[in-house]
């Protein structure tokens, strides 16, 4: 869908929508409670030297060393107020090269950082590296596993994940480390970034691609952690497989062509885009075996991650950021932009019915998860600019849409600030869906520093309610988890 100004001031309700125009080269019109943020209209350039790798320029370039504000007796200032219902801390993690130069952002080691709320005060900000056999001199190269991923809780553990490696358990309340997970004992593989927990069970179900040999696998953890189902498939080639979904019944499977390059460690692109293979989702019965999934035909395209899946009449109904790409020798930078997209998969016809929901550029997609697997109504993620190959993920600002009239809301401040993954907290555990707080740690350019962007879901488009100024920088990472107090 295409939008003039006028329709998209009535979808957005006012200055949000102006602030998101002004950076389309128009004037930001009237005032906005934007609690002093600037706002800049320039081009999106990276900072840094231009012979560098764009991973190790402007807020992707890593930080030195490890943080605690409680050490430093640095105060965490708030402008506007925090919700006093935020009690826990936001856990943050992505790649920050300790000692080596990685070959590709995806392999710097993990660094954790947490942010304490508490009582409507901002308490500590901490950063350490996890402590994997990596950073601490004992593997190196990109089989080393670096934990660096993202985050998930499951039967009182918080783990630190990385796709092609076990979990990392970690300890929100002190960011140390307590070390590989193996469940019950035995070894189940790497883990991908992003399981599933399905709310109403309290199971954790997720993927696993092995290298060599190459295979898929699919686990399912008890509420209580233990490992009730394993099963694996081998695969035809080494398939970059990052997420996958839940419903009901299946487990959502994308099956998409873009491999794993092996020349991309002697320099080669770490991407190959193959549109000459099928492009196709799986849906895995919950009771069966990956054996036993139906493959439904798909257009070619590519998807990092997805916002939800759930199942309708005969249908089960797939959304995700669905990315076109346009060369073969070096997917991540030669791509359309992502865009919001919808597969509709007919159990009884076999038929595929695929739409847009939006024709803006969105990744990091996300969702009240307390709706995981089943109908939801809101859609969030993050603006993103259209990859370059001098600047593949340019974070902007917020995106929310209503599945139910298709309208969008959008919030940002043009190229002064950058935002980063939000993660979406509910105000109480009996408040409805979109009831909650959008939690952002965004990049302020201009001052080379970051900070938490509170806001309410239910007012997007009128920007944060506080901001928890970060005395240091928060590098751009991959993704984040709340844990509350308690
Ligand atoms: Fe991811």
């Amino acid at each position: 869908m295409n939008f003039n100004r006028r329709e998209l001031l009535r979808l957005c309700g006012g200055a949000g929508a102006a602030a998101w125009l002004a950076g389309c080269g128009e004037e930001e019109a009237g005032a906005a409670p934007h609690l002093g943020l600037p706002f800049e209209s320039r081009a999106p350039v990276l900072e840094g030297d231009a012979a560098a790798p764009w991973w190790a320029r402007g807020n992707y370039a890593p930080v030195a060393d490890e943080y605690d504000s409680r050490d430093a007796s640095d105060r965490l200032e708030v402008i506007g107020a925090l919700p006093p219902t935020l009690n826990g801390t936001l856990l943050r993690n992505g790649s920050n090269p300790k000692d080596e130069d990685p070959l590709f952002w995806f392999f710097g080691d993990g660094m954790l950082h947490g942010l304490n709320l508490s009582g409507g005060e901002a308490r500590w900000y901490k950063r350490s590296w996890i402590q994997t056999p990596a950073v601490k001199g004992e593997q190196a190269g990109v089989a080393a596993g670096r934990a660096n991923t993202s985050l998930v809780r499951h039967a009182g553990r918080t783990l630190a994940l990385y796709e092609v490696a076990p979990p990392f358990e970690v300890r929100p309340e002190d960011l140390s480390s307590v070390g590989y997970h193996s469940f019950d004992g035995a070894t189940y593989g790497p883990m991908c970034a992003h399981p599933k927990v399905d709310p109403r069970t309290g199971e954790m179900w997720f993927i696993g691609v092995s290298m060599v040999p190459s295979a898929l696998s699919c686990t399912c953890v008890g509420a209580g952690g233990e490992v009730l189902k394993h099963t694996s498939m081998p695969l035809d080639a080494m398939r970059m497989i990052h997420d996958f979904q839940l419903t009901p019944r299946f487990v959502v499977l994308l099956d998409l062509p873009v491999l794993l390059n092996p020349a991309f460690v002697s320099g080669g692109p770490m991407f190959e885009w193959r549109p000459d293979r099928v492009a196709r989702i799986g849906l895995m019965p919950r009771d069966g075996e990956l054996s036993a999934t139906r493959w439904f035909e798909v257009a070619p395209s590519y998807v990092f991650h997805t916002f939800n899946a759930h199942e309708e009449g005969d249908e089960v109904i797939l959304e995700a950021c669905r990315f076109v790409p346009s060369a073969e020798d070096d997917f991540f930078t030669n791509t359309s932009a992502p865009t919001p997209w919808r597969w509709s998969l007919n159990l009884k016809t076999g038929a595929v019915r695929e739409e847009a929901l939006s024709d803006l550029s969105v990744e990091f997609p996300t969702i009240d998860l307390r709706r995981q697997g089943q109908a939801h109504r809101f859609n969030y993620g993050l603006q993103i600019t259209a990859p370059t190959p001098d600047y593949p993920l340019h974070p902007r600002g917020l995106f929310k849409q209503d599945r139910a009239s298709g309208a969008v809301e959008l919030w940002d401040r043009g190229e002064a600030l950058q935002l980063d993954e939000a993660v979406f907290v509910p105000d109480s555990p009996s408040a409805g869906e979109d009831e909650g707080w959008l939690l952002s740690v965004a990049y302020h350019r201009a001052e080379a520093r970051s900070e938490l962007l509170v806001v309410d879901a239910q007012r997007l488009s009128a920007g944060p309610v506080a901001r928890v100024i970060l005395p240091t920088r928060v590098p751009f990472g991959f993704h984040g988890l709340w844990v509350p107090e308690g």
